[in-house]
């Protein structure tokens, strides 16, 4: 049976934002996440404490925690890969940790510069730090449905990060399409074995959008019974290390699903729409979102966006 409701964990700030070549200044990055929480986001991905040589556009982390307006309820998370990072979130007051791995060696070698049993050995002091501290810990485990690198990546080979993941007292485990290739049947696949593993109701589906099968692949998630799904606002994003990779799927199309399925999200459909043709402008690309670019069209005319 699918869900009642959903949480909708959005990305944008952090992997929408940190592949753009252009630097986005801090107040747009701090406007941007505020607007999300008052739009009903409840966990809003917000920076990452990570080498700024690595990832210059994640470099004000620190400015961005402390500039925003911090609403009741809501989980700001930031990504964290090994004790230096941890540190940063814990002065910067982060509600959640992101530990993030992968099921394939070569993208774990290109992305954080070590093998997947390194990571794990990284993680550990973070996992542990967290836990001492009481600050939720999540994973995300990168090509979880094929990498760029190695192509096909083998169930077994998630199931057994999801373990290790797991061991390390996560909280959430992301299941992170990292090049949109995933399809509904092998969502279905990971998800359902993923799911033997570690709690379902706390695996998370992180879809990019590159093949245009994010949607579905949700669609096809929520019949795993998943209740938690990433997106980014006007689909921003792509990935350093993942050529050709689009951003995540819109936050817009994944509101307007679930509207449509009547499941409940606590997203204020109207307010996002606004905020993606915000933050379209401010860095000078279209938005990559379908309903987003619809909706806009119709509440400003007054008209469908066909016409
Ligand atoms: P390294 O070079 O192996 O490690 O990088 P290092 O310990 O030798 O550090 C290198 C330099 O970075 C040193 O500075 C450190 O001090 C500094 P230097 O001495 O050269 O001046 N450093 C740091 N600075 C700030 N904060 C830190 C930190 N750690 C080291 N936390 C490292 C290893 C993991 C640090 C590096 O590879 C890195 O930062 N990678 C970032 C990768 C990243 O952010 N990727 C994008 C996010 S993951 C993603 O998008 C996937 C996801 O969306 C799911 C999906 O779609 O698949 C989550
Ligand atoms: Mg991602």
């Amino acid at each position: 049976m699918i869900p009642a409701k959903v949480k909708i964990v959005e990305v944008g700030p952090r992997d929408g934002l940190q592949n753009e070549k252009e630097f986005v200044s801090t107040e747009t990055k701090i406007e941007l996440i505020n607007r999300l929480s008052e739009a009903g986001l409840q966990n809003v991905e917000a920076t990452s404490f990570v080498s700024p040589k690595w990832v210059p556009q994640m470099a004000d982390g620190a400015a961005v925690m402390a500039g925003i307006a911090r609403r009741d309820g809501t989980i700001y998370s930031v990504l964290t890969p090994n004790m230096r990072g941890f540190e940063g979130a814990l002065e910067a007051k982060a509600d959640e940790v992101v530990i993030f791995g992968a099921a394939s060696e070569a993208f774990s070698q290109k992305n954080i510069n070590c093998s997947i049993a390194e990571s794990i050995a990284r993680f550990e002091p973070v996992a542990k730090a967290a836990k001492d501290a009481g600050v939720r810990l999540r994973a995300s485990i990168s090509c979880s449905l094929g990498c760029p690198y190695q192509g096909e990546v083998p169930v077994a080979s998630v199931v057994d990060v999801v373990e290790r993941m797991a061991a390390l007292g996560c909280d959430e485990i992301d299941i992170a399409d990292t090049i949109g290739v995933g399809t509904a049947k092998r969502t279905r696949e990971v998800l359902a074995a993923a799911s033997k593993v570690f709690p379902r109701e706390r695996l998370s589906g992180h879809f990019h959008d590159t093949y245009g099968q994010a949607v579905t692949n949700i669609y096809a998630a929520l019949q795993e019974g998943i209740e938690i799904f990433h997106a980014s606002v006007a689909g921003l994003g792509g990935c350093p290390y993942a050529k050709g990779a689009t951003g995540n799927v819109a936050t817009e199309d994944v509101v307007y699903l679930m509207n449509g399925l009547g499941i409940e999200t606590g997203v204020d459909l109207g307010k996002l729409i606004e905020i993606g043709d915000f933050i379209s402008r401010a860095i000078g690309k279209p938005s990559a979102s379908r309903a987003g670019k619809a909706l806009l069209a119709k509440q400003r005319d007054g008209v469908g966006a066909c016409v």
